[in-house]
C-alpha cells in the first residue's frame, strides 16, 4: 500500500490522517496515511529512514517545519521564500521539499470565500513562521497594500527585508496600525493558543472588511470575536486553508486535486 504520514510533536492531534484518508476514498485510491510523533532531536534522521522505509511523501508540522528546510534534497521557490517546509515528496536521491500553506490559503480565500486579495489593502498580524508561510503567495495575488505588524518592529522589519523582490512590505507596530483602514486582515500571531488576541486598534477594519484567522478551533475564537466587535463584516477560521493545503499536497503527490467542499462541510459540522 502507498505510504504517507503527517510527521510533528505531537502529531497525534492533526486532521490531516482524516482529510487525506476522505480524499483518497473519494478518488477511488487505496493509501496508508499516519500521524508519527517525532522528537526535535531525531527529526533528521527519522525522516531519512522514512525514505528507506517506502514512504512516498510526507507532511510535516510544528515543530519541524524550518528544520525540514535543510534535510531537503531540492526546495520549491515557495518552501525557500517562507523558509518552512510542509509537505515532502519522494525522490529517488531523497526528498523533495515544499510548502503549500500559502496556496492553501489563496484557494481559501479564492475559491471558498469569494475574496481575492487583488488590490486590497491587506495587513497580516504576526511575523512568525506562519506569517512567512503566506506572505510570498499573497504577494504574488497583487494587493493595493500589504503590512506586516507585530507588537514590535525588529522581525516584520527583517521580514519585509526577506520579501523586498516579491513585493512592497511595510513593517508596522500594532500601535502604529491606528488610522489604517485594510479589507483583509489576517490573524498569524500565536496569540489565541494563550486565549488572546494580538492588541490591535479596533479602527482597522474597512467597511466590508473580512478577519481571517490562520488558526481553527478554539485557538480562533478570542481573535475572530474581538474583530466581529470591531467591526469586520466577516470572520472566518483557518479550517479552510487546512482543507486546501492538504488538498495541495495530494496533489503534489498523486497528481489529482480533490474535491475539498463535502470535507469542508463535515469538518465544520464536526
Ligand atoms: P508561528 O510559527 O506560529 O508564526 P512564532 O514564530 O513563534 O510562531 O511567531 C508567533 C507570532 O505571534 C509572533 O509574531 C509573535 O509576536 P512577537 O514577535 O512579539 O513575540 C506573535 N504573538 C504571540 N503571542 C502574541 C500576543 N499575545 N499578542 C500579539 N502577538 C503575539
Amino acid at each position: 500500500m502507498d505510504r504517507y504520514a503527517v510527521i510533528g510533536y505531537p502529531a497525534r492531534h492533526s486532521l490531516s490522517p482524516r482529510i487525506h484518508a476522505a480524499f483518497a476514498q473519494a478518488a477511488g485510491i487505496e493509501l496508508a496515511y499516519e500521524a508519527i510523533d517525532v522528537a526535535p532531536a531525531v527529526f533528521a534522521e527519522r525522516v531519512k529512514r522514512l525514505h528507506d522505509e517506502g514512504f512516498l511523501g510526507l507532511n510535516v508540522t510544528l515543530p519541524h517545519k524550518q528544520a525540514a528546510v535543510a534535510l531537503a534534497e531540492a526546495l520549491s521557490d515557495r518552501a525557500r521564500q517562507a523558509g518552512a517546509v510542509n509537505t515532502l515528496i519522494r525522490t529517488v536521491e531523497g526528498w523533495r521539499a515544499d510548502n503549500t500553506d500559502g496556496a492553501g490559503l489563496l484557494r481559501d480565500l479564492q475559491d471558498n470565500l469569494r475574496v481575492s486579495p487583488a488590490h486590497k489593502r491587506t495587513v497580516i498580524l504576526g511575523a512568525g513562521g506562519a506569517a512567512r508561510g503566506i506572505l510570498g503567495p499573497l504577494l504574488a495575488a497583487g494587493p493595493a497594500r500589504t503590512v506586516v505588524s507585530n507588537r514590535s518592529l525588529k522581525s516584520p522589519a527583517l521580514l519585509a527585508g526577506d520579501f523586498a523582490e516579491l513585493g512592497t512590505v511595510e513593517p508596522l507596530t500594532h500601535p502604529e496600525l491606528e488610522g489604517s483602514q485594510f479589507d483583509l486582515v489576517i490573524n498569524a500571531t500565536s496569540a489565541g493558543h494563550q486565549g488572546q488576541a494580538p492588541e490591535v486598534p479596533g479602527s482597522i477594519f474597512a467597511p466590508g472588511a473580512l478577519a481571517y484567522d490562520l488558526n481553527y478551533g478554539p485557538a480562533a475564537r478570542p481573535f475572530l470575536g474581538w474583530a466581529v466587535r470591531a467591526g469586520a463584516a466577516l470572520a472566518c477560521d483557518g479550517l479552510g486553508m487546512l482543507v486546501e493545503q492538504a488538498a495541495e499536497s495530494f496533489f503534489l503527490w498523486r497528481g489529482q486535486r480533490p474535491e475539498t467542499a463535502a470535507l469542508r462541510r463535515a469538518l465544520r459540522a464536526h
